[in-house]
């Protein structure tokens, strides 16, 4: 039997593995909630005026009943599409879709608005709406 102190280099190791694998969670989980804000948010992609996702683990967007169905319904999104997809939806869909009423959120091409000085999201703000869609299967 080994003394007790040999063991303590294993459980000091699990214990900052454990810490560094749930932080890198609670980073993830961080980055997604704050893609969702951006969906949701008015002022910024209010994404759900047009789109419905039903996503039942938050609520802190707006009900079903008061989402758009204008565009196609992004419950499952993540599922359809991968990353680099929907940074092109996100960023610009006239790209994919010539005649679409969905505004480029990245790019300010044949904008023709005199005070649209900016993309309506940056590229930060439009890759974590990418991660929180990438979870929506
Ligand atoms: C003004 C309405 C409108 C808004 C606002 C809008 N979209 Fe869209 N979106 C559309 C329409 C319409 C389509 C379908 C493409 C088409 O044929 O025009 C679409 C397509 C998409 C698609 C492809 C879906 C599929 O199943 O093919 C994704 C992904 C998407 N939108 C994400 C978003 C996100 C994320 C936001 C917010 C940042 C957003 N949209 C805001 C109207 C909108």
């Amino acid at each position: 039997m080994r003394h007790w102190t040999f063991y303590l280099k294993y459980l000091l190791v699990g214990l900052l593995l454990n810490c560094s694998i749930s932080h890198a969670q609670t980073m993830d989980s961080d980055r997604v909630g704050r893609g969702f804000e951006v969906i949701y948010n008015r002022n910024l992609g209010n994404c759900v005026t047009c789109h419905r996702i039903d996503k039942p683990d938050s609520n802190r967007g707006p009900t079903l009943e008061k989402q758009g169905n204008f565009g196609p319904d992004l419950s499952k999104v993540g599922s359809r599409y991968n990353q680099a997809q929907l940074t092109q939806w996100v960023s610009d869909a006239r790209k994919i879709q010539p005649q679409t009423f969905m505004p480029p959120y990245g790019s300010l091409e044949d904008i023709t608005l005199p005070n649209q000085a900016n993309t309506l999201l940056t590229q930060e703000q439009i890759a974590l709406v990418v991660e929180a869609l990438l979870t929506l299967k």
